[in-house]
């Protein structure tokens, strides 16, 4: 066997055998096949796909590529939730410490944000002093502990998915849903979760622009996980504008803080509900999502998650000082309030865009290697449906440049605003694939 064999096969839409899918997987990772070689496999995956038996064989052989955690001497059953990012999105550093509460498991590898998408690695690394490093040996004893940890990918998991995610990165085969479900599922499946739950988000913030897009990759992943008997859902929810009000790293911090104490934006508490109802389920803590749902809700206003919080914050090094007042948290600069120059309704705010300048202002970087600025970012004052006067208040940008005029046109730019009244459909999940 070959790597231009294999190349030549998938070039003709011929379907790769699991013998083929391994010796890319091994023969790339330890250096013997070059990138460019690797790139025209890629595009040829990209251009003529795969069926769910080769996505399910690449994903075990990705899996397989380095160590596999093995967390079952933690007791109970251990979740693990992953979205598919976006911007503002925030939500299991609120939804962790809900569960984690009720007595759930959460087992956590986040990743860093790209592009105009945030990651909520560099959200919990603006609290001063937050170690997102942890042992193997200290990542389980704090799930047994406190119920919850997250940490960033450690670096001898699946380094399959690290090489290749950096390749198809700069060849512009990113958006291809069985690289993506792999992709994901690999790093999942190494981390060594009971319970998965996935939460794919189409709309212009999105990977995925449209529901049936969306709906394709969650129903792969699902039947991935099936056929690797992992209990693994997910959910197809809308990314149509931000997640909340806050986007950037410290300001999301005091957004899921306020979150936390019941004071949240009404979509962001929407998702951490629906989502963590569906976990405890997993979790096999509530066998009715109604009424986890419930008791999710009673966390946010006695204390309970944002107790839970602190005790994770305090558990990874973090400064407590600065959740219990996150007035302490540095603030930019130069703080650029926008005004709506018409009255009316809001209808549109585009994602892609507000990441977009939010990134800019710099809170996100372009390239992995970028530095970024934990106060940068964009506050929102009105969303989707809210009314607005002429000269009254959409939203503050947070930055420390100084020259950012495109970006502030580029904000207003991003808001759509019609005369007449807009009705919001409250509910954010599309559909739940299980
Ligand atoms: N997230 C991942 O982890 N991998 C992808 O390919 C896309 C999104």
């Amino acid at each position: 066997m070959t790597i231009e064999q294999i190349i030549e096969r998938k070039r003709d839409k011929l379907k790769l055998t699991k013998e083929e899918i391994d010796f890319f997987i091994k023969n790339y990772v330890n250096g013997e096949i070059p990138d460019y070689q690797a790139s025209a496999l890629l595009m040829a995956i990209y251009i003529n796909g795969m069926d769910e038996e080769e996505t399910a064989n690449l994903t075990e052989s990705m899996r397989f590529s380095g160590e596999v955690w093995d967390l079952s001497d933690i007791q109970g059953i251990k979740v693990d939730k992953h979205s598919t990012g976006g911007v503002g999105d925030k939500v299991s550093l609120i939804l962790g410490p809900m569960i984690a509460s009720l007595g759930a498991k959460l087992a956590k590898m986040s990743g860093r944000g790209l592009g105009h998408t945030g990651g909520t690695l560099d959200k919990l690394e603006s609290i001063p002093g937050m170690k997102i490093e942890l042992s193997y040996e200290k990542f389980k004893k704090q799930i047994e502990e406190i119920g919850i940890a997250i940490i960033g990918q450690n670096k001898n998991l699946n380094p399959a998915d690290k090489k290749i995610y950096a390749l198809r990165d700069v060849t512009g085969t990113v958006g291809s849903i069985p690289l993506i479900a792999s992709s994901i599922m690999s790093k999942k499946l190494a981390s060594g979760a009971d319970a998965i739950l996935l939460d794919v988000k189409y709309g212009s913030g999105a990977f995925m622009k449209t529901v049936s897009e969306a709906k394709k990759l969650a129903q792969l992943m699902v039947n991935i996980g099936k056929k690797l008997n992992k209990d693994v859902r997910a959910e197809v929810t809308d990314m149509d504008q931000p997640l909340g009000c806050a986007i950037g790293n410290s300001l999301e911090i005091k957004e899921v803080i306020q979150t936390l104490k019941g004071k949240g934006p009404w979509d962001l508490n929407e998702i951490c509900l629906s989502s963590g109802a569906i976990l405890l389920e997993q979790a096999k803590i509530y066998k009715n999502r109604n009424e986890a749902r419930k008791e999710l809700e009673k966390t946010l206003l006695d204390g309970r998650a944002f107790n839970k919080f602190i005790e994770f914050v305090k558990a990874q090094g973090g400064d407590i000082s600065y959740i219990l007042h996150p007035e302490k948290f540095e603030i930019a600069k130069n703080e650029i309030n926008i005004y709506s120059k018409t009255r009316g309704y809001i209808k549109k705010i585009d994602a892609l865009s507000i990441g977009e300048a939010s990134m800019h202002l710099g809170a996100g970087r372009e390239k992995i290697d970028d530095k970024i600025d934990m106060s940068a970012g964009i506050v929102l004052n009105k969303k989707i449906g809210d009314s607005i006067f002429e000269n009254e208040l959409l939203c503050t940008l947070f930055t420390n440049k100084d020259d950012v005029k495109e970006i502030i046109d580029d904000v207003y730019n991003a808001f759509t605003i019609v005369p007449e009244k807009v009705n919001v459909d409250k509910k954010l999940t599309h559909n739940i694939i299980e």
